[in-house]
């Protein structure tokens, strides 16, 4: 059964003098346990789609669905803070707050209690491979690579069953490029998530499930890669 189901989806941006059809009747159902990639030219639609996808736009025409509910519908606060966490490329962590407060915050929004929160944090801190010294670190003391396995942490945490990120290695080097791809992949193929990539990067594409290429806002081809 689908997880994210998109229908004839199509959004606009209106300007003042023009309008962009950056997405147009965009058709697909995404599964759990299944990694993909959203790939295709810079102005392609591919933030414009993640953004709909995540409920932070509403389609102009057609619907986004998750589990039966659109997000034109639901509170899409809340579908982000409990089951679609949005990954970004330059991480988007608090800076005051310490790597396990930063995993922490959405589960005190949850109004998970604070010692639960803590280890609810920590456990997701070390299974993406940091180290209790790095933990009580704030994000200017921790490498990029570092900072992105905490935002990671964060989405683990919350156990959301969808994970969208933009370009989430589109700051890294091609070590840490490697390590984050097979920490996603692995979220997706061991711990049954939906995970959504859009990423420039041919080597991430390689190793997805599937390929969804955008060529000016339109679905154009998938490419069926090979199975980890
Ligand atoms: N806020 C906006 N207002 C008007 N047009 C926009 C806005 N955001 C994006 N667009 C336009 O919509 C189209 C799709 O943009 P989008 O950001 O989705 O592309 P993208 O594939 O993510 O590109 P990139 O690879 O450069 O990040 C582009 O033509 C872009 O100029
Ligand atoms: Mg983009």
């Amino acid at each position: 059964m689908a997880m994210l189901r998109a229908e004839q989806v199509s959004f606009s941006y209106q300007g003042k003098h023009e309008t962009v059809h950056a997405v147009k009747d965009f058709n697909y159902d995404f599964k759990p346990g299944s990694f993909y990639a959203i790939v295709g030219k810079s102005g392609s639609g591919k933030t414009t789609l993640l953004s709909l996808l995540a409920g932070l736009e509403l389609p102009t025409q057609g619907q986004v669905a998750f589990q039966g509910d659109t997000t034109t519908q639901m509170d899409c606060d809340l579908f982000r803070r409990d089951h679609a966490a949005v990954i970004y490329q330059n991480f988007n962590l608090f800076p005051q707050l310490t790597a396990q407060e930063n995993v922490m915050y959405p589960l005190r929004l949850q109004k998970v209690d604070r010692q639960e929160a803590a280890q609810r944090a920590q456990e997701a801190l070390a299974q993406v491979g940091l180290s209790p010294t790095q933990w009580c670190r704030y994000p200017s003391h921790l490498s990029g690579g570092e900072q992105q396995r905490v935002a990671i942490a964060r989405t683990l945490a919350i156990r959301c069953e969808i994970i969208l990120a933009d370009e989430p290695t589109g700051n890294l080097d091609e070590e840490n490029t490697k390590s984050i791809t097979d920490l996603l992949l692995r979220l997706a193929h061991e711990q049954d998530r939906c995970v959504i990539v859009v990423t420039h990067d041919r080597s991430i594409a390689a190793r997805a499930d599937a390929v969804l290429e955008l060529r000016d806002g339109r679905l154009l081809q998938q490419e069926q890669a090979h199975e980890e």
